[in-house]
């Protein structure tokens, strides 16, 4: 009969959760006790309901991914939970992940991933904690999970339970007297049930493979080598007979092949430029966990995640799930260009404006407030799971397509002549110094937040801008009243621009430097967004003194 042995350990410094989960290079999880320090931490943290408790273990296919399913199984058994759902070979999506919470129950799930940061030896790795809502942890949790960290003497584990996460199937362990279950499940079924409940399936399936009257939409559907390539298979190739040429990198690998599994402009350039120059009139990408999504249309048109949320908002009555539900509010992250706002405005809608964090949203959605939201980093879902949902973006996008017969630029164009254009543009400074950054914020939030900030006026070009507000942006969660400080600089002005500058709560070395700018046109609406906002670009880099502090001149990646 497999022991519970209880191991002596150390503290390590940083195991402090980021804006997603514990977020490191490989070799910090590899030292001893590491991971195993963080596992036991996750389950203290749940102490008063783990005994009997039943959580869901899974991640993006990434490089570790099996060695840390093995030991959260051991761990697991040794810390009296009841279950383990598994997903075979240690594969499932992040949002799978969510869906998987909510409909059996469980206490929460672990899920293995850094996301969109690319995977192997040298790269990175994550662990991130589910609640039972299916979201990923509140402050309030995955503080108190570091603060046990910081503490934590011990961790208890049963170094002889061997189970084989390769075949689908119940294994029951006997762990000195208590019964001990890991069932390890089918990666994409459930996921996929859900989506077809949410869906119409046959009319994305009529679009797909077209009518006599109507010739093929051809999409082109890209994985990167993340953990979305069996979902996409049996969606989009098994359900609605795209066909094989119609999907691409559908093999998760540990590595990504090498890839930078973001689904944005520069990292998923391989996409862009297979669409823009083959015969496609929708392409998709999602990232290494499957949460995030990138649109394009007919050569490769680019649409903004801030726009995409906006258009999908104007036209949720093609989606079935929310003719069963009915739509309550709408939200979006404080970066996030504000098109949507005008959509709410538009319907009625209750509108939210939330710190960048999926997390943030989910008490919204408790409560009954919030039924879509987004934001600007490819982030796009709905209160159907607690996690932004990457493959469920463009299953609602074809079905807008599939309802309106219209092509992806003819939606944009129509909804920005319905409602004008918010110009928006991110640039990213990746893997800095830190102590550069930090001080540059510190200085930047000094001087906004000083006496005769508001009311100055910025020239640039013939545009003078003159500054409405500004200050370091706090939330208070209207559900629990909770209260995020400093979750990122802002300077509005008074035509409604705005410049938002933040530090990445992502990365796992350096400092991430993010520009934002989103600027509001009624009727100048189809303009080139890197011309319209260069003035604003050029305040923001004059009052940040960007280039001084990081000793960039350019940034790079641009979206
Ligand atoms: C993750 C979270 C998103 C968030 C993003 C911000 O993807 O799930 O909700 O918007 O990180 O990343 P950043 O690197 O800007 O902190
Ligand atoms: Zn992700």
């Amino acid at each position: 009969m497999p022991n519970v042995v209880t191991v002596d350990t150390n503290t390590f410094e940083g195991q402090k959760p980021g804006t997603s989960g514990l977020r490191k290079k490989v070799k910090v999880f590899l030292q001893e006790h590491y991971t195993e320090n963080f596992i036991q931490s996750i389950l203290d943290a749940n102490k008063d309901s783990l005994i009997g408790s039943t959580l869901v273990v899974g991640g993006d296919g990434r490089y570790l991914v099996k060695e840390v399913v093995d030991k959260i199984i051991k761990i697991s058994a040794a810390n009296g939970v009841a279950k383990l759902l598994v997903g075979q070979h240690g594969i499932l999506s992040t949002p799978a992940v969510s869906c998987i919470i909510r409909k059996y129950n469980t206490l929460g799930g672990i899920v293995l991933t850094a996301s969109h940061n690319p995977g192997g030896i040298d790269n990175d790795f994550g662990i991130k904690f589910n609640c039972s809502n299916g979201g990923p942890a509140p402050d309030a949790t995955t503080n108190q999970i570091y603060a046990i960290t910081t503490t934590i003497k011990q961790y208890k584990i049963v170094p002889d339970i061997v189970c084989d996460i390769s075949k689908i199937g119940t294994t029951n362990f006997d762990v000195e007297g208590n019964k001990f279950t890991v069932e390890v499940i089918d990666s994409v079924n459930d996921y996929v049930k859900y989506m077809k409940e949410i869906f119409d399936f046959d009319k994305i399936k009529q679009l797909i493979q077209g009518t006599e009257q109507k010739k093929p939409f051809n999409v082109l559907i890209d994985s990167m080598n993340g953990v979305t390539g069996p979902y996409v298979k049996r969606i989009f190739v098994d359900e609605l007979g795209a066909k094989e040429a119609n999907v691409r990198r559908i093999i998760p690998l540990e590595d990504f092949g090498g890839a930078h599994p973001d689904p944005n402009l520069t990292y998923a350039a391989d996409l862009v430029n297979a669409v823009k120059g083959g015969d496609y009139d929708f392409g998709a990408a999602f990232d290494g966990d499957g949460d995030r999504n990138m649109i394009i249309g007919r050569d490769a048109f680019f649409v903004t995640p801030s726009d995409s949320l906006a258009v999908l908002a104007n036209n949720l009555q093609y989606i079935p799930y929310f003719l069963k539900t009915g739509v309550r509010g709408f939200a979006r992250s404080m970066p996030t260009a504000a098109a949507v706002d005008r959509v709410a405005a538009a319907t009625g809608k209750e509108m939210f404006e939330v710190p960048t964090g999926w997390k943030y949203f989910g008490n919204l959605m408790d409560a009954g407030r919030l039924s879509l939201c987004g934001e600007e980093s490819f982030g796009t879902g709905s209160d159907h799971v607690r996690e932004k949902d990457g493959l469920w973006a463009a299953l609602a996008w074809l079905s807008v397509l599939a309802a309106t017969s219209l092509s992806v630029q003819d939606i944009l164009k129509a909804h920005w002549a319905q409602f004008g254009r918010n110009y928006f543009t991110r640039y990213d400074y990746e893997e800095c110094a830190s102590d550069p950054c930090n001080e540059m914020m510190q200085v930047l939030e000094k001087t906004i937040t000083s006496p005769g900030f508001v009311g100055s006026s910025h020239i640039s070009g013939d545009k003078t801008y003159v500054v409405k507000l500004a200050d370091n942006f706090s939330y208070m969660d209207p559900i629990d009243q909770s209260v995020a400080m400093k979750q990122g600089l802002r300077i509005i002005f008074e035509d409604g621009s705005r410049i938002v500058l933040r530090l990445s709560g992502t990365g796992s070395s350096g400092a991430t430097v993010r520009l934002y700018i989103d600027s509001y046109e009624a009727t100048n609406v189809m303009g080139d967004a890197q011309v319209m906002l260069k003035p604003l670009i050029d305040v923001a880099l004059k009052i940040s003194k960007l280039t001084e502090y990081t000793g960039r001149d350019a940034p790079t990646v641009i979206t």
